[in-house]
C-alpha cells in the first residue's frame, strides 16, 4: 500500500507565484513583497491588483480598478431577502455569507463566460459584494436597517461605514487596510485548497468561493479569532473581579484548558514553528492603533495573556514549538477597530476572497484535476443479505 500523507502534511500540490511561507524562520512573501514591506503601506485595492495581475497598478489602473469594485457594492434584492430570512433564523454570520454569495449567481450578467477577462470581472463583482453582505447581515441580526454602500469610500472604509453608519477615522481605516492586506493570501491553507479543488474540476468561480467559505468557517482555520478575543475578555474580567493580575488569571485559565485537553485559540500552526510573521505585522499595527485611540491598557493585558499562554503551552506541550498565530492578533486589531468577535471570521473572508480568486485563476490556467487517492481499510467479500433477513 502507498504511504499515507495524513492531513496532506508536507505534500506539495503545485507551484504558485502568490505567496511563499517559510515556517522555520517565520517569513511570508506576498507576490514578491515581504509581508512587512507591503501590508502597512498598501491599500487593499493595490494588494488585490498585485495578486490578480502580478504587479502594482499605476494611478490610472488603480482608479479604474477601484471604480470597478465600488460600482458593484449594492446587493441584489434576492440577496437581501435571503439575508433577512437568515437573520430571522439567527443563522451564524459565516452561514449567511455563504448563502448570500451563492445568490450572486442569479445576477451574473455573463454566466457562461469563462475567459480570464470574464473571470476577473466576475471576481471583482463577487469580492465587491462581500463587505455589503457581511455588514448588512450584521445589522439585520441586530435589528437595524442595512446601510447603503458609498462609492466614494475605499473598500475598507466603506465596510466599516456600512457596519456602523459612520465614516471611520483615518487611523481606524489604516488598521483595517493593514489587517486585510495581512491575511489576503497564505499558501495552501484549507480554504484555498478547497477553492482549488473545486476549480480543478473546471467548475465555476462562484462555486469555488462558496466552498472556500465553508472551509474557512471551521475553528481550526478562520473561526479562531472570535474565541481568542473572548479568552482575553474573560481573563480580564476574572482579574477585575478577583483583584489578581491578568498574568495570574491567564496562567490558571491556560492550565485548566490544557489539562482538559482543549486547544487554545490563536496559538499553533501547521506550517510555522516560530512566531507567525502575520502576528508581528498585526502586532505593530495594533500597538499603533491603540496608541492613537487610547486602548493601551487592553493591549498590555492582551500581551500578558499571550505570554501566559506561550509559557503554559511550552509546559504542557514541550518541544512542539506552539507559538502565537495570526488569529490572536487578528482578535486584537479587529477589537481595536471596534468590531465584535462574532464578525471576525466573516471579516477574514472579506480579505481572503482576494487570495481565493488568484488561486482559482492559477488553477484554471494549470487545468489539472486534483484527485488524490486513499488506501482502502474496509472489509472484503461481504455477501448480500436481503432486507427481510437483516
Ligand atoms: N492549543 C493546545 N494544543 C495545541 C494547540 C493549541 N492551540 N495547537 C496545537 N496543539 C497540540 C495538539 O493538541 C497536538 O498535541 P498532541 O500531539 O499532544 O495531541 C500537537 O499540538 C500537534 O497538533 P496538530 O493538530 O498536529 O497540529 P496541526 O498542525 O494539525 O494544527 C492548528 C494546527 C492551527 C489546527 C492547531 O495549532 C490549533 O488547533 N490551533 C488552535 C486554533 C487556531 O488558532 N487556529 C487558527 C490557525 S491560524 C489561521 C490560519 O492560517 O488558517
Amino acid at each position: 500500500m502507498a504511504e499515507i500523507a495524513r492531513g496532506l502534511r508536507n505534500v506539495v500540490l503545485t507551484e504558485t507565484r502568490l505567496s511563499m511561507i517559510d515556517g522555520e524562520v517565520g517569513k511570508l512573501i506576498i507576490a514578491g513583497f515581504p509581508l512587512e514591506e507591503l501590508a502597512p503601506h498598501a491599500t487593499f485595492e493595490e494588494v488585490l491588483y498585485l495578486l490578480w495581475h502580478d504587479r502594482l497598478p499605476n494611478a490610472d489602473e488603480l482608479t479604474t480598478f477601484t471604480q470597478q469594485l465600488s460600482a458593484n457594492r449594492s446587493l441584489p434584492e434576492t440577496t437581501l431577502t435571503v439575508l433577512q430570512v437568515a437573520a430571522q433564523n439567527k443563522l451564524p454570520l459565516m452561514d449567511a455569507l455563504r448563502m448570500g454569495v451563492d445568490t450572486l449567481s442569479l445576477v451574473d450578467p455573463e454566466p457562461e463566460a469563462t475567459s480570464i477577462e470574464a473571470n476577473l470581472r466576475r471576481a471583482s463583482r463577487l469580492l465587491a459584494h462581500f463587505p455589503t453582505i457581511v455588514a448588512s447581515y450584521w445589522r439585520l441580526l441586530h435589528g437595524q436597517e442595512p446601510v447603503t454602500p458609498r462609492s466614494d469610500l475605499s473598500h475598507a472604509a466603506n465596510f466599516l461605514y456600512m457596519v456602523n453608519g459612520q465614516v471611520p477615522e483615518p487611523a481606524i481605516t489604516r488598521g483595517m487596510e493593514t489587517y486585510l492586506n495581512t491575511v489576503v493570501d497564505h499558501g495552501m491553507n484549507a480554504s484555498t485548497f478547497t477553492a482549488r479543488v473545486i476549480a480543478s474540476t473546471r467548475s465555476d468561480m462562484t462555486s469555488a468561493i462558496v466552498g472556500a467559505i465553508g472551509s474557512l468557517k471551521g475553528p481550526l482555520h478562520g473561526g479562531a479569532p472570535g474565541p481568542a478575543a473572548d479568552m482575553v475578555f474573560e481573563i480580564r474580567e476574572r482579574a477585575a473581579r478577583s483583584g489578581r493580575s491578568v498574568a495570574e488569571e491567564a496562567k490558571d485559565w491556560a492550565t485548566a484548558k490544557l489539562q482538559s485537553k482543549e486547544r487554545i485559540m490563536g496559538f499553533g500552526h501547521r506550517v510555522y514553528r516560530v512566531r507567525d510573521p502575520r502576528a508581528d505585522v498585526l502586532g505593530g499595527a495594533v500597538r499603533q492603533l491603540f496608541q492613537q485611540t487610547g486602548g493601551l491598557d487592553f493591549y498590555n493585558d492582551a500581551r500578558a495573556v499571550e505570554d501566559a499562554m506561550l509559557q503554559a503551552l511550552e509546559e504542557y506541550k514541550p518541544g512542539l514549538r506552539i507559538k502565537t498565530n495570526v488569529e490572536f492578533y487578528t482578535a486584537l486589531i479587529l477589537h481595536g477597530i471596534g468590531l465584535e468577535p462574532e464578525i471576525f471570521s466573516p471579516v477574514f473572508a472579506i480579505s481572503r476572497v482576494g487570495g481565493w480568486v488568484a488561486h482559482i485563476l492559477e488553477q484554471y490556467a494549470e487545468d489539472e484535476l486534483i484527485r488524490p487517492t486513499t488506501n482502502y481499510n474496509g472489509a472484503y467479500d461481504r455477501k448480500w443479505v436481503p432486507l427481510a433477513e437483516r
